[in-house]
């Protein structure tokens, strides 16, 4: 068999509403849609090479060799890819494995979701090496079985995903082109060490908060506002809908068993601070992950003035500035 080999790239993505909580733990299937920009400049660059010589799939992530639940995670996610493969006879064995490098242009584990840029990645890039053609939305449900928000990171620009019924259905699509408004997220970072809890553990326990099931229910109205204020370029309908949706997933984490405190003191000086800001004319409005970081989000004018704000706040170790991201995509010249 010949050796088969392919690099891809994807940007992370800031969900402007928030996924939070699955139906489906183990297919990654939202308990509520959600919608989310690709960050253009953050970049994670990863190559696959299936390789019938390897004795288990390797994974190498920023120069090291990662060993335990990581390559576990990733092992299981390239079974799925094997699976396919198999479904439609383009590896000639069934468990050929694979060698996966993969590159950060970011601090990854800090809220900054290297999850969901790295399994777009994967997800284009061992499909492509092992010859499937996939198409966008078959690549954006697969990339969903990596990490939900992953599914986000394919289509380029600004994204939703809908819940969908099913294993077949859940995929994101682009609503708009990176273009189409210069919004600008300038990320203020408070702690780059990787998080205590992470995401997959946080969507297992969101159903223990009883503040979850309103949350979820109300999901669909607070999109269908972002997605107008997105279309329309509306930046305080969408400043308005986007900060009240961090803060009810937070609530969530906050009241759920146990209890996800992601929040630093300067998480909270960060939100305050822009807060007060946009009373007083900057366009600009806060959202948060499942980490210390604050995104603000806000208008390309705005950008520098909030970056030298951010700057200044005591916490703010660094400020990161991304504009919309275009999609996920085969390098073939790297
Ligand atoms: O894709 P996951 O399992 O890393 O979950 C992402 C969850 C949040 O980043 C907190 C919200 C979101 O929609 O991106």
């Amino acid at each position: 068999m010949p050796v088969h080999q392919a690099t891809a790239q994807a940007h992370p993505n800031i969900a402007l509403i928030k996924y939070w909580g699955n139906r489906d733990q183990a297919l990654r299937l939202p308990s509520n849609p959600s919608l989310s920009m690709n960050l253009d400049g953050l970049t994670t660059t990863t190559q696959v090479e299936f390789d019938p010589s390897l004795k288990s799939d390797v994974l190498i992530l920023d120069g090291r060799e990662v060993t335990g639940a990581g390559r576990e995670r990733v092992g299981r996610f390239l079974d799925q890819v094997r699976d396919l493969c198999q479904t439609f006879e383009v590896l000639e064995t069934s468990k050929v494995y694979a060698r996966v490098e993969s590159r950060n242009n970011f601090p990854a584990g800090a809220g900054l979701a290297s999850s969901a840029s790295g399994f777009a990645a994967l997800a284009v890039a061992a499909s492509a090496a092992t010859g499937l053609k996939l198409s966008e939305a078959e690549l954006s449900r697969l990339a969903r079985l990596g990490s939900g928000s992953a599914c986000r990171s394919v289509p380029g620009g600004f994204v939703e995903w809908p819940s969908g019924a099913d294993d077949r259905s859940s995929f994101a699509y682009s609503i708009a082109p990176a273009d189409h408004w210069d919004l600008v997220d300038v990320v203020a970072l408070i702690d780059v060490e990787h998080k205590s809890v992470g995401s997959t553990e946080g969507h297992a326990v969101a159903d223990t908060s009883p503040l979850q099931a309103a949350r979820v229910a109300t999901a669909p109205d607070r999109l269908a506002q972002a997605r107008s204020a997105v279309l329309g370029r509306d930046f305080a309908a969408l400043a308005d809908v986007v900060e009240r949706d961090s803060l009810m997933m937070h609530a969530v984490m906050i009241t759920s068993i146990p209890s996800l405190m992601y929040w630093q003191p300067a998480t909270i000086a960060v939100m305050q601070a822009v807060v007060q800001w946009r009373a007083n004319g900057l366009a600009a409005c806060t959202t948060i992950d499942a980490g210390p970081n604050v995104h603000v989000i806000c208008s390309a004018e705005a950008a520098d003035e909030v970056a030298l704000r951010l700057r200044v706040i005591p916490g703010v170790r660094q400020v990161i500035t991304a504009r919309a991201g275009g999609p996920a995509r085969l390098r073939p010249d790297l």
